[in-house]
């Protein structure tokens, strides 16, 4: 016998004997996700008003089919026979780092599975496995999710970079979007340093940090960033949002981007 039933454990008819509103945090929680799989769902299909010189929205970078916008495919056409939307390649990657990202797991299976829905409060499950076989045992792949997000980082960044130009390509210009890329940019490398398979990968399996000073440094930074992971997963995510807003309102007439030089 396992989960709530197993001998030993208490026996309450009261699935919960919590007194205060443990409810709310699991129901902002799956709102907001939800709200999001909408907003990313529609927008992943759309296939349009993700490019305005010198704008890319993040949910079609890097856009690498034939039908791409003109002049949103710096590194080219990977795939030019592709007919379907070009977000569709490229979220899977973004999407299964945040999918398997230990915080997020925690957020998801109390707010969806109520797997337990708070501390204290009985999970409605009779049995519980964990994450020790299929489907759930594929988390694990995290930790190579990690690679391909440093990657996206890296394109992010590019993408802010080649913001600080105007229109007609040339550099030295600066408008709202630039700096709204450049944010985006930032969020999403702090992100992504402050996962935890980070932090394993840059200070774990080591015997003594006192002769690898250089990886002491870096894995002290990271702990310290992912001491504040759940708050740059959130604020990560809807800074993509508003990202992605933005430049789908300047690309399709709604907004003209105010230019600062
Ligand atoms: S643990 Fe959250 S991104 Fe890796």
């Amino acid at each position: 016998m396992t989960g709530i039933a197993t001998p030993g454990r208490a026996r309450l008819d009261a699935r919960t004997l919590r007194t205060d509103r443990w409810w709310l945090q699991p129901a902002v929680t799956a709102t907001i996700l939800f709200l999001f799989v909408v907003y990313g769902t529609w927008r992943a299909f759309e296939d349009a008003d993700y490019y305005r010189a010198p704008y890319l929205s993040p949910f079609y970078s890097p856009c690498l089919t034939g039908k791409c916008a003109t002049g949103s495919s710096d590194l080219g056409h990977w795939i030019p026979g592709w007919p379907l939307s070009p977000a569709l390649l490229i979220l899977i990657f973004p999407l299964g780092f945040r999918l398997t990202c230990y915080y997020y797991r925690k957020a998801y299976y109390r707010a969806f599975w109520q797997s337990p829905p708070a501390c204290a409060v009985a999970e409605p499950h009779r049995n519980y496995s964990g994450e020790t076989r299929l489907p759930l045992i594929m988390q694990n792949v995290h930790r190579y999710f990690l690679y391909f997000a440093a990657l996206f980082a890296v394109l992010l960044s590019w993408d802010a970079i080649h913001s600080f130009r105007d229109p007609a390509g040339q550099w030295g210009h600066m408008g709202l979007g630039s700096l709204i890329l450049v944010i985006n940019a930032v969020l999403i490398w702090a992100y992504t340093l402050s996962c935890h398979s980070c932090r394993h990968i840059i200070g774990g399996r080591l015997r003594h940090f006192s002769t690898h000073p250089v990886r002491y440094r870096a894995w002290g930074f990271v702990s310290r960033l992912n001491g504040r992971h759940m708050q740059l997963a959130w604020t990560s995510l809807v800074w993509l949002v508003v990202t992605d807003f933005y430049i789908r309102s300047v690309a399709s007439g709604g907004l003209s981007d105010p230019r600062f030089f």
